[in-house]
């Protein structure tokens, strides 16, 4: 019995089951809890168990001083993160990954040349083409994942700004094509350049890691971070292929579809193709102006009409928004909710599956504060139900409650699933200014008859509005 498979078999099942779980609030920590197991076990299991030519990988100085290292940093990296950074660091981390995919290669390529003698012509066509395939594919996918990534990062922490020139989409398709010609032109060719080849195409990988991300608006970031995570996976697998390592390789495959799977339902719930996301500016610092202009005038609502007004609702809708995680007012807006709940009135959150800016973001948002996971409800249950509900309280969001997404063909979020809060008795609506969100246009809802406007930034106004609520 080789103990080695099985430990393997075992992470490759915990990898799965992880997974599954994360699909669930409820779950999700446990979930990552089993996943991360599961890897300590391959992780052990290759130290201690794996053995070539009956040697065991010794060097234990230097993988437990790294693996030291990287637990301490990370470790002390993810506690110190605030909620609002969650995108940058899942970015940074995925770039390691890729740079880890992409070392193996150039490690692995290292072996395959080690012999190398000029003299013998027959060399390089003598290397095995399916493991010289499997290294340059880790190579370039890890190391674009990586360097886009980077610039992943920078753009969502403020440090690199969107850049882009006349032409660049042509100039990356012609990098692409470069970069697919001489892997090409190395696995049947097999020049005499090889070895120099072979790191011409980690500087072209890198340069088109850059430039890929480069122009695409930041607020992008979070669809294009679920992509290169993908190629990460994809760059993984290479490696679990090279080292004939299933876990690995059941890990990669996961990661690469999970991330596809991301990308394409992040779109969908944008409403938007992947083509758009990629080469469209929407989201950039030049965020879409198009859309109508939303015409007539607004009314307020002061906060004491508005405690009056949910104190004695029978049931309130709170739909959370990016402005509530900027505001970093959950635990202010959960007090509300239970305070609410005290009197007798059925307070839920609607959940727009695209609300803030990275997936399940006002789920992790709100489960910060306990908010219990019962209360959470889909976007298509919540508008099942708004028609039977008193009041809804919008809280920072914008784009997700826009009704122009189905009434405007020409707003850049038309055919954009929506909360369709209007069906409510009264809406009442919390942010800053009349400013746009994310998507850079007006919002019609806002001028509607049923809406009123209580602006302030969300946590000042729901520390407030639990004062007037206590004074009743
Ligand atoms: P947005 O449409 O971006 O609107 C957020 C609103 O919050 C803004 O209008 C802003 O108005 C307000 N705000 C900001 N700071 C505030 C504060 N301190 N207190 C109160 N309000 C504040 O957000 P949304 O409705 O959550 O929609 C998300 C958008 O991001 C969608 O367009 C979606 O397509 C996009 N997006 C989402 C993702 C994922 S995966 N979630 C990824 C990429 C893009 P003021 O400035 O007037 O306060």
């Amino acid at each position: 019995m080789n103990i080695l498979i099985i430990s393997y078999l075992i992470t490759s099942v915990t990898f799965i089951l992880g997974l599954k779980m994360l699909s669930n609030p409820a779950t999700a920590r446990k979930g990552n809890l089993i996943a991360a197991a599961g890897m300590v076990i391959a992780i052990l299991a290759t130290i201690f168990l794996y053995e070539e030519e009956g040697v065991k990988l010794g060097n234990y100085g230097w993988i437990f001083g790294g693996l030291i290292i990287g637990s301490v940093v990370g470790t002390l990296a993810a506690k110190k993160v605030k909620m609002t950074a969650m995108p940058q660091m899942v970015s940074l981390f995925n770039g390691m990954g890729g740079a880890c995919a992409a070392l193996i290669s150039i490690v692995e390529f290292d072996h395959l040349v080690h012999n190398y003698n000029p003299d013998d012509f027959t060399f390089f066509s003598s290397l095995d083409g399916t493991t010289l395939l499997i290294i340059l594919a880790g190579l370039i996918i890890g190391t674009v994942s990586f360097a886009g990534s980077m610039i992943a990062w920078g753009k969502l922490d403020g440090r690199v700004k969107d850049f882009s020139f006349k032409g660049q989409q042509v100039f990356n398709i012609l990098m692409l094509v470069v970069l697919i010609g001489l892997t090409a032109f190395i696995l049947i060719a097999r020049p005499e350049e090889t070895i120099l080849f072979f790191y011409v195409i980690l500087a072209l990988s890198i340069i088109y890691g850059i430039f890929f991300v480069m122009p695409i608006g930041g607020a992008d970031m979070p669809v294009v971070i679920s992509l290169l995570n993908s190629f990460t996976g994809v760059a993984a697998a290479c490696g679990g292929f090279l080292y004939d390592n299933k876990a690995m390789l059941t890990g990669g495959i996961l990661v690469g579809a999970a991330g596809t799977l991301l990308t394409i339902l992040m779109c969908k719930a944008m409403n938007r193709s992947l083509t758009n996301v990629l080469i469209g500016n929407f989201g950039g610092s030049s965020a879409a102006s198009g859309g109508a202009k939303a015409q007539g005038t607004y009314k307020e609502i002061s906060l004491s009409d508005t405690a009056v007004l949910l104190s004695y609702s029978n049931r309130v809708y709170i739909v959370p928004g990016y402005g509530l995680a900027v505001a970093q007012a959950q635990h202010a807006c959960h007090e509300l909710e239970k305070l609410l709940a005290e009197k007798g009135v059925e307070v839920k959150y609607a959940i727009h599956p695209v609300a803030g800016r990275m997936p399940g973001h006002m789920n992790v948002l709100l489960a910060e504060a306990d908010v219990s996971y019962d209360l959470l409800k889909e976007m298509e249950e919540a508008n099942d139900e708004f028609n039977s509900t008193d009041a809804v309280l919008i809280l920072g969001a914008n784009d997700v409650v826009n009704p122009a997404a189905k009434t405007d063909p020409t707003s850049p979020i038309y055919g954009m699933p929506i909360l369709d809060v209007e069906l409510a008795k009264n809406v009442i609506v919390n942010k800053r200014s009349m400013k746009p969100g994310y998507a850079g246009i007006e919002n019609e809802l806002f001028f509607r008859p049923k809406t009123s406007m209580l602006f302030g930034d969300a946590k000042k106004v729901i520390q407030d509005l639990i004062g007037e609520v206590k004074n009743l």
